[in-house]
């Protein structure tokens, strides 16, 4: 009966969906009236004239002859409001309708103002903050021309391996979706059309963040529950949240790439979420199809359109082919007419139609870019995101009026601090720790020394460098480097060895299969943490990385991902106490490769190990335990919180109704801080295996020394749903149980029982 009524609701909402007749914007119709079928494939091209970061082998030719012809609907690449101005006016005045053009962008986790790489900033569980941040780098972003951004990414991710790791929110769809929606509410704010907002594109549609391997723009290959219950939920928040365009990502699904995906691009994403914006493909990954054996360009580009997409990036294969596809009746006029009007519409929407020089004004960007308001935002964000992992001694915070030795690779260094994919940012304005330390503390007596090289492998380093000098191998000798950081260390009171991994590697095509720090480093910090000083790690990475060797030793290890603009300034504030760290790991950190995938939602097996020793015909491993190194959900503070009450408000839930379940957190240390305070509910019995927990719901507070407050966290039977295997979203009545604690490593506390 249950099961009738929904599938009821559920048909009605497709059905209302797709025939919600989307209503038609007469100055797009009449410019669809008088466009010929050419300069409709014309709207539906999108180039780059190079001089940026160019990720494809591609980079487009013959730009301005194609914008004037009227062949070309967007670009990305492009900057300045006198360089957009130029490219409109090439628009405007010389093709034939006047179409202004999209101009793109990647504006990943910042503009000029760079923040924290994305799973650094997804590490503060505060989507106001995360927000700002989008909003400023709208701001920043459109006073240099730019009115579309190819952001948010949501994919999730649980392969450590995967270099574009950095990108993500890491591998929870709850904490995930609510900053795919962070994001695109900062982008685009309620208005597209104010000149401060920019259309967000949300990417990669879909499961890019589960390559087989690790390996980038691999295949991939997944349940549909899977899919649905975990890897889809944040892309659907980014179009609930109202997304402007969706960007398809490289990889197949179900064996069909998904730039050429009917299911995923029209059957999934119009009609069952509704999205009316356009479909734009990633970098040639039209083209790609064809390496994916596919077909050759014609009948790639003509199985693009026809599954939904709208916008082919670099490729040209819809260029040059459709117009013959539509003489051969592979495609129709009808078709590309309907993405010629998603394009036009987009183009209404932020005002371009109306005003196409709406993201020129030269006067903005020496108001609006690198502000002393945005780089001290930068700064809070980048100290916000830090992750303090293991205490040792009370190290931290330190005494500013210290004897430091501050040591390391990237202890004094400026190539490395913005993070991967941030091309539109200056790594020469960014503030090595060094420089930090200075700021912060003057009165400190700092002694540096490089120490080691990020790597000595030279062949390394050149695969890394692809982008500028991010690992520079030093003429001295490791010997000689090693020696004088330790000359240092010993003449001080402590030691801060800046160590991890260079920007480039994690990122595009920076797939790793081995995560540990590299060797280099790891012989460094084995001989500081020997000379009995006080250590503290300060860990820099673009993703999880395996550092059980450190984990042992007796040091401190703070984890600051890459920074961005700000990074010096933002971890001498923590490191000297003036930022009590309150960041939570947002992936699980592996104890070694061989553990992957680990993440805390899994499910369980049919015969569980013993989460204390071996036991043959367990589901266990010879020679590791299965726990991971740190939790999803993890991090400590100089303080400490203590959790008591957790208690529901009633024991019976009905459908319809609400249920509270609250916990008390007092903050029982030294020091004032933030806490992450988050809710875990788990299923005891359904229909499909039940993950063992489920993140459904957190909050970010801060408690004075001694304080304490009750946290609570209202849930009702929909926030239970799941996608059973007829892929029908339902509650299933039944047993619940739940904990409230500051990490997903806890045992459950408190239950309840859901009935309809
Ligand atoms: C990346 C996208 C990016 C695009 C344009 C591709 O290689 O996968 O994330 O938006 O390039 O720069």
């Amino acid at each position: 009966m249950r099961n009738y009524k929904l599938l009821v609701a559920v048909l009605f909402f497709m059905g209302f969906s797709s025939l919600q007749a989307q209503e038609k914007i007469p100055q797009v119709e009449e410019l669809l009236a008088k466009m010929t079928l050419e300069e409709k494939i014309g709207q539906l091209n999108l180039l780059t004239p190079g001089g940026g970061v160019a990720t494809g082998s591609v980079v487009s030719e013959d730009v301005e002859n194609k914008i004037r012809a009227g062949n070309v609907g967007g670009v990305f690449g492009v900057s300045s409001p006198a360089r957009v101005r130029q490219a409109q006016e090439l628009a405007v005045k010389n093709s034939r309708l006047g179409i202004p053009l999209l101009i793109g962008a990647d504006v990943i986790h910042g503009y000029k103002t760079t923040f924290p790489i994305p799973l650094g900033l997804s590490s503060s569980w505060d989507m106001e903050l995360i927000k700002e941040s989008a909003k400023i780098a709208a701001r920043e972003a459109t006073a240099d021309g730019i009115n579309w951004n190819f952001s948010p990414m949501v994919d999730i991710t649980r392969d450590p391996r995967w270099g574009r790791f950095a990108e993500t929110a890491g591998e929870d769809p709850f904490l995930g979706s609510a900053v795919a929606k962070a994001m695109v509410e900062g982008y685009q704010q309620d208005d597209l059309s104010k000149p401060h907002t920019m259309m967000a594109t949300v990417k990669h549609m879909a499961l890019y963040g589960a390559p087989e391997g690790g390996r980038d723009y691999n295949r991939v290959d997944m349940s549909r529950t899977k899919m649905f219950n975990e890897y889809l939920p944040p892309y659907k928040a980014a179009v609930d949240a109202g997304v402007g365009s969706v960007m398809t990502s490289f990889n197949d699904i179900d064996g069909v790439p998904a730039t050429g995906n009917k299911w995923l691009l029209t059957d999934l994403l119009r009609e069952r979420w509704g999205f009316d914006g356009f479909v734009v493909s990633d970098y040639t990954s039209v083209n790609e199809m064809i390496a994916h054996g596919m077909g050759d360009l014609q009948d790639v580009s003509a199985l693009a359109l026809k599954a939904g997409l709208d916008m082919d990036m670099v490729g040209e294969g819809f260029l040059t082919t459709l117009k013959k596809s539509v003489e051969e009746g592979k495609v129709s006029e009808e078709e590309i007419t309907t993405a010629a009007r998603r394009i036009l519409e987009a183009k209404h929407k932020i005002g371009l139609l109306d005003d196409p020089y709406l993201y020129s004004d030269e006067s903005r960007p020496e108001k609006d870019i690198l502000t002393k308001e945005n780089r001290d935002f930068a700064r809070k964000a980048a100290a916000h995101s830090f992750v303090l992992f293991k205490k040792h001694n009370n190290a931290l915070p330190l005494d500013k009026n210290a004897k430091i030795a501050l040591i390391g690779p990237l202890a004094n260094d400026k190539n490395n601090m913005l993070g991967t994919w941030a091309p539109t940012g200056d790594q020469q304005l960014s503030i090595p720790v060094l420089e930090g330390f200075k700021n912060v503390a003057p009165k400190a007596d700092i002694t540096y020394a490089k120490g080691a090289n990020i790597s000595d492998d030279s062949t390394f380093a050149k695969k890394v460098n692809v982008f500028g000098p991010r690992i520079q191998i030093s003429e001295e000798s490791p010997e000689e480097m090693l020696q004088e950081a330790l000359r240092i260390a010993n003449a001080s009171d402590v030691v801060v060895a800046v160590v991890g991994e260079a920007s480039e590697m994690s990122g595009e095509a920076a797939s790793r299969t081995d995560i540990t720090i590299p060797e280099s480093q790891k012989k460094l910090i084995r001989e500081l943490a020997a000379t009995g000083k006080p250590v503290v790690l300060v860990l820099m990475s673009g993703r999880p990385l395996d550092i059980s060797e450190e984990m042992e030793l007796p040091v401190t290890i703070l984890q600051v991902w890459h920074p961005g603009v700000e990074a010096g300034n933002a971890i001498a504030d923590v490191i000297f106490g003036d930022y009590n760290p309150s960041g939570k790991l947002t992936a699980t950190w592996p104890r070694s490769v061989g553990q992957i995938p680990i993440y805390y939602g899994m499910r369980n097996t049919g015969r569980p190990a013993p989460a204390d020793r071996f036991e043959k015909f367990k589901s266990n491993y010879l020679d590791s335990p299965n726990t991971p190194l740190l939790p999803f959900g993890y991090g400590l503070s100089y303080t400490e919180f203590e959790y008591s009450n957790v208690k529901a408000n009633k024991q019976t839930l009905k459908a319809g109704e609400e249920i509270t379940l609250t916990a008390t957190v007092k903050n029982t240390g030294n020091y004032n801080g933030d806490e992450v305070v988050q809710l875990y509910i788990s299923d005891k019995v359904r229909s499909i295996t039940p993950p063992l927990k489920e993140l459904k719901g957190f909050e970010k507070i801060r408690l004075q020394k001694g304080e304490s407050r009750e946290v609570s966290f209202t849930i009702t039977a929909d926030d239970l749903k799941f996608y059973n295997s007829q892929l029908e979203y339902v509650f299933e009545p039944g047993e619940f149980e739940f904990f409230i604690g500051g990490s997903s490593d806890h045992k459950m506390t408190g239950s309840f029982e859901l009935t309809e």
